[in-house]
């Protein structure tokens, strides 16, 4: 393990990216990059991921892995179960997933996952995985977050020790990946379901151009996709964002 950690830095994905670019990061190992602070925390769908110095665990992984890695939308899911199991391990209560892979803690945003791919024409492919939790958020930040948020320390009313909670995950990141990259999605599916706060729900998914299907949430296919039950029958989605009715 390679760990890089930074007081500042415009965001810990696009270092680890730049680094896998200039073929700066030491291969065989997985390069880690923390901060205390992102000048340009990014988030999913060109969003912005705010928080304010110190106040959350805000880092990436460089994950290698062979072309053959089955279907890698289930990859996602599988980084959300490690950071469940690792908020669990503390006895913290009502934290759910929403998929595909916000963190929620009584339907505010706890956490998020941003991951991107890179491959190389012959040889390996690189996930670099970026997880950023709230620990505690200035009162400042938050009217600045542009969706309802919490933090762990208002979850819990205690100040848990962010290092710890980084050693936890990267191991148990590890024992997932591991997992993810000879079986797949599929073996940890049930226990994906069994976290996910809207199964069961009545939703609309709301697609990137605008239009929405409504539906009843049946749990997800082997591969991580979201099934829902509609009036044309029972449909898998791999894009969207969900919206309860
Ligand atoms: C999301 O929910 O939209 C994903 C948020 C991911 C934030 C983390 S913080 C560490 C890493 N560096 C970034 O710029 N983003 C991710």
């Amino acid at each position: 393990l390679e760990l890089r950690l930074f007081d500042i830095i415009v965001s810990t994905n696009n270092y680890l990216l730049s680094q896998l670019k200039r073929n700066a990061l030491i291969k065989d190992s997985t390069s880690v990059a923390v901060a205390e602070f992102q000048t340009n925390g990014r988030g999913r769908e060109g969003r912005v991921w705010r928080c304010g110095f110190g106040n959350g665990l805000l880092f990436s992984i460089c994950w290698r892995f062979e072309k053959g890695v089955s279907n890698l939308s289930g990859l996602s899911l599988v980084v959300g179960i490690a950071i469940l199991r690792v908020l669990r391990s503390y006895a913290i209560q009502n934290i759910n997933i929403k998929w595909p892979n916000d963190i929620l803690c009584n339907f505010h945003k706890l956490a998020g996952i941003l991951i991107e791919i890179r491959g190389e024409v012959c040889g390996p492919s690189y996930a670099i995985i970026g997880i950023g939790i709230n620990f505690n958020l200035s009162k400042s930040i938050i009217p600045l977050i542009n969706q309802r948020a919490t933090d762990l320390s208002s979850v819990t009313g205690d100040l848990i020790n962010r290092n710890q909670v980084l050693g936890r995950l990267l191991s148990e990141l590890y024992n997932v990946l591991d997992e993810f990259a000879y079986y797949g999605f599929s073996s940890f599916k049930k226990e994906w379901i069994s976290y996910h706060s809207y199964e069961g729900c009545e939703v609309d998914l709301i697609f990137p151009n605008g239009l929405a299907i409504t539906g009843i949430v049946d749990g997800v296919t082997d591969d991580g996709a979201i099934c829902l039950l509609t009036l044309e029958g029972k449909k898998s989605f791999n894009i969207g964002n969900i919206a309860i009715r």
